[in-house]
């Protein structure tokens, strides 16, 4: 899924929709000019993170794991990573790619990518 998209400081933004497609505690896997991120909604607050939508270990998909204080659990084996660096807790997975969001005043989750890199990867 991809929306609108405006170039600035060689960073470009999607807009995915409203936050409350992402029940609080969840994540969710996005479409995003051809790649999947996982877009993950914290509990209590409205804070959002995005990461590669698939685990480094053997391609678990993220956003079916369990969320919580920041960390995402793999569905598939375990292992735990922090949201907002992607680093792997407790294991030796690659950390994960992750990248910049916001929430704009009327409420919806803004993606932030590098226009120049492509799809290298970023915060
Ligand atoms: S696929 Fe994620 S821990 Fe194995």
């Amino acid at each position: 899924m991809t929306a609108a998209s405006i170039p600035l400081d060689g960073m470009v933004h999607y807009d995915l929709g409203t936050i409350d497609r992402i029940p609080p505690g969840e994540g969710q896997t996005f479409l995003v000019a051809g790649r999947e991120i996982a877009v993950f909604r914290a509990r209590g607050t409205d804070e959002v993170y995005a990461t590669q939508a698939r685990c480094p270990h053997k391609a678990g998909l993220l956003a079916d794991g369990i969320v919580g204080d920041g960390k995402v659990i793999c569905p598939l084996h375990s292992n735990k990573f922090d949201l907002a660096t992607g680093a792997p807790l407790g294991n030796a997975c690659q950390s994960l790619t992750t990248y910049r969001t916001e929430i704009s005043h009327d409420r919806r989750v803004l993606l932030w990518l590098s226009a120049a890199a492509g799809w290298s990867g970023s915060t």
